[in-house]
């Protein structure tokens, strides 16, 4: 425990070195160290390093419950945004400029750059998950006429940008994973730790589901998945185990796969829940993240206005990995330079507010022609 201790500190302070002085002082304890929203009134300014500022501070009237409470209600925001102040100063939003929110969820990071644009600028908020848009487009009502919420994989940024008759945008963002509002929800199938359908699809619009992948893919494509989007090294006892019980009778639930890989492997082995990295494998191959990740971030690139920025937050290697890599593509084309020379991470005092927030990684970009 304590080297875990240990190890987030430094984590923390390694991360602030590839940070604008702005950032890294929001990371030192005080009001602006809650990725929180607070309203308009009461917000404190932050400076980013272009000279804007963007109003930013804890939220006192959105009562956020910690993932663990009981206490939800539908009407009440599950996600708490990640890195929110930081996000916000490294987009450099400006009130008058142009936004997309490619992963808006249920509107956390949003808000807060609305709260900056509204009324001169504009924000689009995509998101695949159709039932969360409700919620979002209530919690955003104050800001009538300064967005849209589209309906949409980020795949298609760039039609839905010409729908829209936007031809150039100053910042984009990325907030990429699941929200506390789909792996809460048992009906879902996102979490290990809830039995539900083996669902896994953030587009409930979309044909194919966990279940689907389980029950009929073969041995080696089910071990190229756990292997390759989990990095699961007992991948092949995983597969072995499945194509025995899915003889028996069909595999339906999240419970039921738990049971299956808690059998297949050596559990002492185990440091995290035996079913982190399959399910985390068996949902990139339902909505088929790395690919949709790799070409937006393509599209919203060539999206960006001269000096607009690009937020990408990971919270797994490989989706780290592609926003690296594209990043540096840019770089050595001499499109953009990188403005995270190391990704950003949550400070210590975040992972202790919001303990979903510890894996998260942030890289941003800006394109310079
Ligand atoms: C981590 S949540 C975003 C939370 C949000 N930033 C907030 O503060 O409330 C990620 C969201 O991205 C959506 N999403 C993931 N992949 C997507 C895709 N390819 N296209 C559109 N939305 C996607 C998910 O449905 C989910 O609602």
């Amino acid at each position: 425990m304590e080297r875990d201790k240990k190890r987030r500190v430094t984590r923390s302070q390694s991360a602030t070195k590839g940070m604008s002085d702005a950032v890294a002082a929001q990371k030192r304890p005080g009001p602006l160290g809650s990725s929180i929203l607070r309203p308009l009134q009461r917000c404190s300014s932050v400076m980013c390093h272009r000279g804007h500022t963007a109003l930013v501070a804890p939220c006192t009237d959105l009562k956020h419950e910690t993932p663990n409470s009981q206490s939800y209600s539908v009407a009440t925001p599950r996600h708490i945004p990640v890195l929110l102040n930081e996000i916000l100063a490294l987009l450099c939003v400006k009130p008058e400029g142009i936004y997309i929110d490619c992963t808006i969820g249920e509107g956390g990071h949003s808000e807060a750059i609305l709260n900056v644009v509204h009324p001169k600028g504009f924000l689009i908020g995509i998101d695949c998950d159709k039932s969360v848009l409700e919620i979002t487009e209530r919690r955003l009502g104050k800001f009538a006429g300064s967005f849209k919420l589209v309906h949409d994989n980020f795949l298609n940024i760039t039609d839905i940008c010409s729908r829209l008759n936007i031809k150039a945008v100053d910042g984009i963002i990325f907030d990429v994973g699941i929200s506390s509002y789909q792996i809460d929800n048992p009906e879902r199938g996102f979490s290990f730790n809830k039995d539900g359908p083996l669902d896994m699809r953030m587009d409930r619009s979309s044909n194919l589901t966990a279940q689907s992948l389980i029950n009929n893919l073969s041995y080696d494509e089910l071990v190229e998945i756990f292997f390759k989007y989990g990095e699961e090294r007992y991948s092949k006892r995983i597969a072995s185990r499945i194509i025995t019980e899915r003889k028996k009778k069909l595999i339906q639930t999240t419970g039921e796969l738990v049971t299956i890989i808690k059998k297949a492997i050596p559990l002492k082995r185990y440091r995290i829940h035996p079913g982190t990295r399959v399910f985390q494998a068996l949902r990139i191959a339902v909505n088929n993240e790395l690919k949709n990740l790799t070409q937006a971030i393509t599209h919203g690139f060539s999206l960006l206005k001269k000096e607009g920025r690009m937020v990408i937050m990971s919270f797994h290697s490989l989706e780290d990995r592609i926003a690296k890599n594209k990043f540096r593509e840019f770089k050595m084309n001499e499109q953009a330079k990188i403005i995270t020379k190391k990704p950003l991470t949550p400070t210590e005092e975040e992972i202790d507010r919001n303990v979903r927030s510890r894996s998260a990684k942030l890289r941003v970009v800006e394109k310079t022609q």
